[in-house]
């Protein structure tokens, strides 16, 4: 008979709303179906690193459904390749022997985002068995058409401007609301569609100040005396900066983005006579219990990742393509990200109720059909 696999687990880089959630599902499915026995890295690869790892009980993953964050802890800093708290040495070569050789470990499912997925595509060749599941509030992870995180974040984001549209409808103001997406606007165009923002800003995208402007004041004059703008962190003027809030040294994506919305305030006063006001939302969007959709794709994804590892399908990641749950190569997935093109269906959504993108000329063509597709 067959010895009873052992299996690791991590949740790397930002924590995402459904995190627990994954983690309940590999671990009671690996337990149950597998008979397997679980055992979780503490802070991600830092725990790999730094040979902090406990055996998860059945009792540990009951009753986190629910619950935000992850019970293991996370870091988006720790990297066996270049470990920073020991001057940027590879120390890959020792992460490797001890989860193979003093852990016995199958393999490892690791949670995460495209930073994570590149890791884990590093240690798989060298020499540890991985399984990803696709993480980020962000939703730009390639080859998944969602990743769990981002329904939850899109809820915050639209509640955030159903409550700004209170104040711009009574002070007759321009409300901006800025939104997290690094590199992808999927957050932004998603609320801001959500939320009727009447000009949504993405990194994909470089705005025009001057039609921002314009659109403001073309509603000013139609009678709507009001205008909300939601905005992606990562979105820029055209020949314009990234408004960087700090440089952080140490990690793999060192920027950390935060204030566009008041670059944008500073050039729209110069150029409207209306209030500008603004808003950014931060880690709120990214805390707190996941949305009713995000726990079902969480626990899919986590009973997905089970089954690769049942199957012993190394080096792939749980997505979701069209409807359906399927296997794809993490070293596709590594470093690279899925951003909004400019014929996503929901652009053409939002140019349809006449939504401005601050792009002057940018306009809806249908080529005589309606894109058929509604959420990729
Ligand atoms: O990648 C997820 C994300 O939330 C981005 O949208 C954001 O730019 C970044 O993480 C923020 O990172 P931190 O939590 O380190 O400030």
């Amino acid at each position: 008979m067959s010895r009873r696999k052992r299996i690791g687990i991590l949740t790397g880089g930002g924590d995402s709303p459904g995190l627990n959630a994954v983690i309940r599902a590999v671990a009671k499915s690996l337990m149950q179906d597998a008979g397997a026995e679980v055992f979780g890295f503490v802070d991600g690869f830092a725990g790999m690193i730094e040979q902090q790892v406990r055996r998860l009980s059945y009792a540990d993953v009951s009753g986190i459904l629910t619950l935000g964050g992850t019970i293991l802890g996370t870091s988006n800093k720790a990297n066996p390749f270049a470990y920073y708290a020991r001057g940027n040495a590879d120390v890959s070569a020792e992460v490797v022997r001890y989860v193979r050789e003093d852990l016995k470990l199958d393999a490892v499912v690791a949670i995460g985002g495209d930073g994570t997925m590149s890791i884990a595509h590093r240690l798989q060749q060298a020499g540890i068995p991985m399984v990803g599941v696709p993480k980020t509030i962000d939703n730009d992870l390639m080859y998944t058409d969602r990743t769990f995180g981002f329904d939850t974040a899109v809820a915050i984001a639209t509640e955030a401007i159903d409550r700004l549209h209170t104040t711009a409808q009574s002070h007759h103001r321009v409300m901006i609301l800025e939104t997290m997406g690094r590199y992808a606007g999927w957050i932004a165009l998603y609320a801001g569609v959500a939320g009727g923002a009447d000009i949504i800003l993405i990194p994909e995208f470089d705005y025009d100040i001057e039609e921002v402007a314009r659109v403001c004041r073309e509603r000013a004059r139609g009678g709507q005396r009001f205008t909300l703008v939601c905005v992606a962190e990562g979105a820029k003027a055209r020949g314009g900066e990234l408004a960087v809030r700090q440089v952080v040294a140490d990690s793999p994506d060192p920027l950390r983005l935060g204030g566009v919305c008041n670059v944008l305030e500073h050039a729209l006063c110069q150029r409207i006579d209306t209030e500008v006001r603004t808003a950014i939302l931060g880690h709120v969007q990214r805390g707190g219990t996941p949305t009713a959709y995000d726990r079902n794709l969480a626990t899919a994804f986590g009973a997905y990742a089970a089954a690769l590892v049942a199957d012993e399908q190394w080096g792939r990641m749980a997505a979701v393509q069209q409807g359906r749950l399927t296997g794809v190569a993490i070293a596709d997935v590594a470093n690279r990200q899925r951003t909004v093109a400019p014929d996503a269906p929901m652009v053409a959504t939002a140019m349809a109720v006449g939504t401005s993108f601050g792009v002057p000329g940018m306009q809806l063509r249908f080529d005589g059909k309606v894109p058929s597709a509604f959420m990729t």
